[in-house]
């Protein structure tokens, strides 16, 4: 787990494809979890990932074998017992084959060559012409250049060395962005084309005309897929429960569609590194076992989501990086645990219905930089733990603003100086832009208790502000705007709010 990509490391990467790093070297790559959160890092900064316009040797490769070969040598020390010959080579005039008393005459020169057996490109290419021919309407003319015979060479398509055999395979197909719709009017089917290339590894085809359901990419039939990015089509239904059969998947891209009902347990249950869903119609409670989920990347904004948030969100504590609740439905209270999430760097939950004080132990939250519950119905004091955490002090944000909060302490109001923090349109005394006492007293008047009260009290870690209090050591200092601190990285969640791709 040490080795999660550092957005600095990130960057670097960001000339190379996932594609590459991923394919040719999957049989020798470092181990799956190194593999699984170096390639998301990319496709997220990178957008869309899956281009390789970078030569430069990846560097996520495990440390290369002596012999340089091109292609990735197969790990497995014994050396495949070399049974298939290589591409046939055409067999000269066959020897003692044909037991009949073959014809010798030796004029015609050798018979052309039999036509080579379908190689998994010209099956792939078939499909594409197929798709081109009598699915889509491209007006943008995406597909041009889809015709001849190398379909390598065709927009939007990747190909690569199919792992253990010297056949090029289509692993790849990026329509993003395309607004390639149906025939019919809104009849393009995912299966004309998903469906039909079994070697694919990924799959974006954000803002397209794409509908109906999504073909059955099981580990069976798509043994390589890992990266699914339908976002910003016509998808409607509910939750496209095929999706989960694709066990090596880590990417999933569905936001932007029309999709409604509840989310399945099962999704937290995958292996998967990014969950993009929001602006669907998703709705229903988020499921009890939200915090089996080892990703890190998550998005469930602008759906219809009702209920609290579950408290095994604690559970990821080793991986959750970023997640955005906003603008759904939730309410209740918010539950202590999210103060366990030490990697969270961005956490969102405004414009819901959530009540209640901010838990202390959200002073635990020691890599947080962006933390939003504007906008929900949140109220009490604003823990002073809460202000001192490093990363909102530097440059960070806190947004607290239309909630019911009473009252702020001196780091607070340092946050509230350097703009870091806003209260706007709350009930504190003595703070400009604060509602007006009637609004604030009909509220109170009617404020409903959390449950377990003694939760909001608890601090599951070492904060500074509690040394703070015992041995007078500083709290880290306020940086001021434009200062030499290098500002964190910019959060990749937020990117995701927006249809269009990365
Ligand atoms: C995979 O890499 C992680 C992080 O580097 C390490 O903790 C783990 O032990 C490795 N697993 C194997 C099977 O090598
Ligand atoms: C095609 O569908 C879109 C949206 O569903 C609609 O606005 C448009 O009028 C339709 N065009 C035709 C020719 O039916
Ligand atoms: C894909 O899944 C299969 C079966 O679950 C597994 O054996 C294989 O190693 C996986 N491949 C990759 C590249 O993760
Ligand atoms: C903090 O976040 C809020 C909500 O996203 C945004 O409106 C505001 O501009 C941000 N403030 C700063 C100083 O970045």
């Amino acid at each position: 787990m040490g080795t999660t990509t550092t957005p600095v490391n990130a960057l670097l990467l960001l000339m190379l494809s996932t594609f590459l790093l991923y394919f040719p070297c999957f049989s020798v790559g470092k181990n799956e979890t190194d593999r699984r959160q170096t390639q998301v890092s990319e496709i997220i900064i990178a957008g869309g990932g899956g281009y390789y316009p970078g030569p430069a040797p990846p560097p996520e490769c495990p440390p290369p074998p002596p012999p340089p070969v091109p292609e990735c040598p197969t790990p497995s020390s014994p050396p495949p017992p070399p049974p298939p010959p290589p591409p046939p080579p055409p067999p000269p005039p066959p020897l003692p084959a044909c037991p009949t008393p073959s014809p010798p005459p030796p004029p015609p020169p050798s018979p052309p060559p039999p036509p080579p057996p379908p190689t998994r490109l010209t099956r792939a290419r078939g499909a594409l012409l197929k798709f081109k021919k009598f699915d889509i309407v491209d007006k943008t003319g995406y597909t041009n250049n889809w015709k001849g015979s190398d379909p390598c060479k065709y927009n939007g398509i990747r190909c690569a060395i199919y792992p253990n055999s010297k056949q090029l395979a289509v692993a790849g197909i990026d329509l993003n962005q395309a607004q390639i719709t149906g025939v019919k009017n809104g009849t393009l089917k995912l299966s004309g084309i998903l469906g039909e290339i079994p070697e694919l590894t990924f799959f974006h085809v954000n803002s397209n005309g794409f509908e109906g359901n999504v073909p059955d990419i099981s580990v069976k039939k798509f043994k390589y897929f890992y990266e699914l990015d339908l976002s910003n089509n016509r998808l409607s239904g509910v939750f496209p429960m095929q999706v989960l059969e694709a066990t090596n998947l880590t990417f999933l891209d569905i936001r932007f569609n029309q999709l409604f009902g509840p989310i399945p347990p099962k999704l937290f249950l995958q292996d998967l590194d990014v969950i993009f869903i929001n602006n669907n119609y998703f709705s229903g409670n988020l499921p009890r076992n939200f915090g089996s989920t080892p990703a890190r990347y998550l998005t469930f904004a602008n759906n219809q989501f009702t209920g609290t948030i579950p408290n095994s969100i604690g559970k990821a504590s080793k991986t959750l990086t970023e997640v955005l609740f906003l603008g759904n439905k939730l309410e209740g209270c918010l539950p202590y645990e999210i103060g366990l999430l030490s990697k969270a760097t961005v956490f969102d939950a405004s414009k819901n219905a959530i009540r209640g004080p901010i838990p202390h132990s959200l002073g635990c939250l020691k890599s947080i930089q962006f933390l939003n519950f504007a906008s929900n119905q949140l109220y009490g004091a604003v823990p002073e733990t809460v202000c001192t955490l490093p990363g909102l002090r530097n440059n960070g944000n806190l947004s607290l603003s239309d909630n019911y909060f009473t009252q702020v302490g001196p780091e607070c109001l340092k946050l509230i100086e350097s703009k870091v923090l806003d209260v706007n349109r709350n009930c504190i005394l003595g703070l400009p832009n604060q509602r007006s006492p009637e609004e604030c007293h009909v509220f109170f008047s009617n404020v409903k208790p959390c449950p377990n009260p003694k939760s909001f009290n608890y601090i599951p870690c070492k904060t500074d502000y509690s040394k703070l209090q015992s041995t007078e050591v500083a709290v880290p200092p306020l940086q001021e705007a434009g200062s030499s601190y290098s500002s964190p990285p910019a959060p990749v969640t937020y990117k995701a709010l927006r249809p269009h791709r990365f």
